[in-house]
Parts: C-alpha cells; structure tokens; sequence
C-alpha cells in the first residue's frame, strides 16, 4: 500500500447558518471537514495541530486499526487530550476495511463541527463487487446546533436535564431549502442522466437517527461500515450516528430536479428537533425543473418497526472475496442491558427528573470517565484509573421492557472494563430497557467490526432466540442500532490487541456514561500483541 501525509489543523471559523452566525471548531477551515481519501491497505499519517482554545482528540471511526489503539483517539480512553498549541501525529492503518468511513473529534461533543469522510477505495488490482459506477458523491447528514456545543453538554450535565435539541439538520453543511435563510446555500448534486452514482452516506449527527431518501429514485444499498452488503434495494435508508452507508443510485427519472431529505427517526421521548435537511438531486442539462420539486417518501418519525425491519434487512456480501467469518462457538458470552437512570446530583444547581440527575447506563453501570487515559494505565500498570470487572449479566433479571419498577432507576457507577483474553470469541447480547425511558440506541465499538447475527422485540430468551441466529450472511458494521426495548446479538473474535472504547453513539447517552471499555490482552507472540507507543503521546497534565 501506499502511504499519505495529511495535516488536520483545528481552528476556529465563522459560519452562518439559520440566519446567525457563530464561530465553531474546524479542520483547516473547512465544514464538513477535509476528506481523507486512499485505499485498502494504505497508511495515513495525520498530524493533528492543535490551534483552538482548549484541548481536542481526533478518532478515526471504524478503522479497526490492528495492534495500535494508541492512535485510535477516543478522549480519555486510549490518550489525553492534544493540548491546545501542540500537535499530534496518529498513523490510521487502512489494512482491513473497504468503503466508507469517517472521521470526527472524541473530546465532549466538539465532534458536532469536527468531522470528514474518510474514503477508501479497493486495493491497487482490484475492484467494487459491482460495476464501476459512472460517479461518485460523499453526502454527510449532521446536525447543527445555534450555541456552542461544548456549552450545551455542560449546561446539562450541571442542571441534570436533557440538553438542547440541535437548531437543524445539515447535508453537507447546509441545512437546505425549508430553513429559513437556507435556500441559496442548499447542497445540489449535478448528476447526468442515464448513469449509475455510489452514494457515500454519513450520519456525523449527534443525537438523532435519519430517515434519508431521494425522490422517485431507489436506493440499492451495496455497503455499510466499511463492508460490502448483498443489495438492498429500498426507498429510503434508517441511518444512525455512526453509520456509514455506500449506495448506488440510477438516474433513469425525466430531467429534473428532486428533493433528497434526511429527516429525524426519533422513537424516545426526548425532546427533539423535528425539522428535515434537504439537498438537491439536480440533472445536468436544459430543461425547466417543475415549480413543485419531487419529495420522497418516509416512515412517521417514531415508527420504531420500521428502524427494525431495515437493521434486520441487511446482510453481508458474503461472496469468495468478501467472506463472513462468524465465529461459530463462544468463549466470552456477554448479556449487557442498555439504560437510561438516574443518579443523586452531585451539585447544588441540579434540577433534574425527581430531584435527581440523568444518568445512563451498561448492566446498570454508569461509566465514569477517568482523568488519566485507560490505555496509558493498562500498559503502564497505573493503579486506580480503571478495574476489570465489568459485570457478564446486568445485576438482576427483571422484565427489562415491562413495567421494571422504581427500584431499578438508580444506576451503579465505576470505570470497569471487559477484560478479553487475545482470540478470545465474544458474543454481546445488548439489551434495550425501559427502566426511564425507551428508544432505539445506536451502539458503536472501536477496535473491531462485528456480526449482527439476530435482533427482536422484547426480552432476549437465550434459549429460543440463538435458534434463529443467521451465520450465514450476518452484516459486519461496527454501528448498529439497538431496537426501542428489544434485544441484539452481535459476535466477533478479539484479536485486536488493545484497549477498545464501547458506547452508545447519541452524544447525551454517551455523555451520561452509556459506555465500556474492551481490554484484550496481548496473544504473546510479537504479532499478536500491541504495539509499543509512538514517542510522543499528548502529555495527561494538562487538558
Ligand atoms: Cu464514532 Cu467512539 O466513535
Ligand atoms: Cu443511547
């Protein structure tokens, strides 16, 4: 593979958007962020400069990165913040993933504005699983808040309530023709008639799934996370913060113009922004574009059913070259409920739920993040920062989607990891709750892609439900969607030595420590274990 050289340098920017202007955090000006663009097997070195005002960490979302969590990014987790003034430079290994993917900052919710696709093409010698597309187009769905990010988490986290809704929802970076002030900056893609596009689809957003469709046009969904995916032909996407989807798009409509819309899937009780960013599928040409602009078709914003038939829809490629490797007996079976709680307030100008506080959590433990990175503790034997028992079984079996009663409301809290042993095979079962509240939870892993092998409604009953696990085509993504009190399966094998951040990919859940870490231990031979880190590691004094 070849190897690439970016600079990412982090700078305030104005922007104006919704009729306002602020200044947000950026990578070299620019929002969405730069793009990075290579090609399975490439290496990229980034050196990240820190020019803001406070200190930022950059992750590269879902590149496994074999044997180097140290340049993973996660804030907290595998390094301390690059402190502003200084630079760092990770070394992103593209040896395994094909697609699309993204990179975004780990640092509180700085994320909202710093962020990019990462675009990697198949190897030198080789090809899609699908003919080469006539052209090709990133579409990045965010969501784009009028006041300061950093602000509103920490509002939150101190009143103990929700935190704002955003103000709107962006295509890349527009918020499009039905927001005020917006319809001169709508983002167009100027396609020719008669050819087939791939589609590179990003939801950066923070807090919200999207419903994302094209007027009068399918949508055949040929990739997902970085892993090529039977076609899925569909009218409409389900895509969470996180996911990355690849699809291929004919333009075989007379010459016009169509809305594209990304529009909230939202089935919590949350208070949301119900708003839809819209771009433009506009045919190259001369013709008049009707005076009423086609707008596709979507599900009601909370039609939980229909997030669950599109995440049960996917499967894998599954072909010669694109193989599934489920594994087909586990070492580590782990049954993980995922919750929103409550916790006592820690301050005097709390005013949360019942004179409490928000809280979240995994087997009802709320994830406290510590102030020296996990990773520099694991490899540096630090005591205190982290402990290893996070628990295999949430603390006591109840009807978790039922009616769950008040004594289960208040979580438990710690810094436990999952420690795994090196090839150990590991089965998540992640289960939604309704101890405060129910919706869908977009779960996220580091480190590692895995197989969704089954999803349902309700309680998992690990009798009856492996039964009908499919290992034949199961979808490797590292971002899923867990469904609004139901269960998921998902299994992978850890031989990724390292420390591997997983949490929800909602910014507020993450916030309220819907999170854990994964630990696999080195295998003991020199390829199967960490590597050393790089000489220079952002400094854990100061932040
Ligand atoms: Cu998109 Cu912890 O990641
Ligand atoms: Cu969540």
């Amino acid at each position: 593979g070849e190897v690439h050289y970016y600079d990412f340098v982090l700078r305030e920017k104005n922007f104006t958007k919704l009729c306002s202007t602020k200044s947000i955090l950026t990578v070299n000006g620019s929002f969405p962020g730069p793009t990075i663009s290579v090609r399975k097997g490439d290496v990229a070195f980034v050196t990240v400069h820190n020019n803001g005002s406070y200190g930022v960490t950059i992750h590269w979302h879902g590149v496994r990165q074999p044997r180097d969590p140290w340049s993973d990014g996660p804030e907290n987790i595998t390094q301390c913040p690059i402190p502003a003034g200084t630079s760092f430079t990770q070394r992103v290994n593209f040896a395994s993933e094909e697609g699309t993917l993204w990179w975004h900052a780990h640092s509180d919710w700085s994320r909202a504005t710093v962020h990019g696709a990462i675009i990697i093409y198949p190897a030198e010698g080789t090809s899609y699983p699908f003919p080469e597309p006539g052209g090709q187009e990133t579409l990045i769905i965010g969501e784009w808040y009028k006041g300061d990010v950093m602000e509103i988490i920490k509002t939150a986290l101190e009143s103990g309530d929700e935190p704002a809704a955003s103000d709107g929802y962006t295509i890349n970076g527009q918020p499009g023709d039905f927001y005020n002030c917006s319809r001169e900056t709508t983002s167009r893609f100027v396609v020719d008639s008669g050819k087939t596009y791939l589609f590179r689809i990003i939801n950066s957003g923070m807090n919200e799934e999207h419903y994302f469709g094209i007027a009068k046009h399918n949508l055949t969904l040929v990739g997902m996370d970085a892993a090529y995916t039977k076609p899925l032909n569909t009218s409409y996407l389900v895509i969470a913060p996180g996911q990355t989807m690849d699809v291929l798009i004919t333009t075989n409509q007379t010459p016009d113009e169509y809305y594209m819309a990304a529009i909230p899937f939202h089935d919590g009780t949350a208070t949301f922004d119900n708003t839809t960013a819209t771009a433009i599928l506009q045919y190259s040409g001369n013709y008049t574009p009707s005076t009423v602009i086609p707008y596709p078709y979507f599900p009601y914003y909370n039609d939980s059913t229909s997030a669950f038939n599109f995440t049960k829809s996917l499967r894998a490629l599954a072909s010669e070259d694109h193989p599934v490797h489920v594994p087909t007996s586990v070492t580590r079976r782990i049954y993980m409920t995922v919750s929103i709680n409550q916790l006592p307030c820690t301050n005097s100008n709390c005013s949360g739920p019942d004179g409490n506080r928000l809280a979240a959590s995994l087997n009802n433990v709320s994830f406290q993040t510590p102030s020296i990175d996990i990773l520099q503790a694991y490899y540096g034997n630090i005591s205190d920062v982290f402990t290893g028992d996070f628990p295999n079984e949430p603390p006591r079996y109840f009807n978790f989607t039922g009616d769950v009663g008040n004594n289960t409301v208040f979580a438990s809290t710690g810094t436990k990891a999952i420690m795994l042993d090196y090839n150990d095979t590991v089965e998540v079962v992640w289960q939604g709750t309704n101890i405060i509240t129910a919706e869908n939870h977009p779960m996220h892993l580091h480190g590692f892609s895995f197989y969704v092998l089954g999803l349902g409604w309700g309680n998992f009953n690990n009798k009856t439900d492996p039964q009908s696990y499919n290992f034949v085509d199961p979808p490797e993504i590292n971002t899923v969607g867990l469904p609004k009190n139901g269960w998921l399966a998902m299994r992978f094998t850890a031989d990724n030595p390292g420390v591997w951040y997983m949490h929800c990919h909602f910014e507020r859940h993450s916030s309220w420590g819907m999170d854990t870490v994964f630990i696999v231990r080195d295998g003991g031979t020199n390829q199967t274990s960490m590597l050393p880190p790089p000489s220079y590691m952002p400094p854990c004094s100061q932040s």
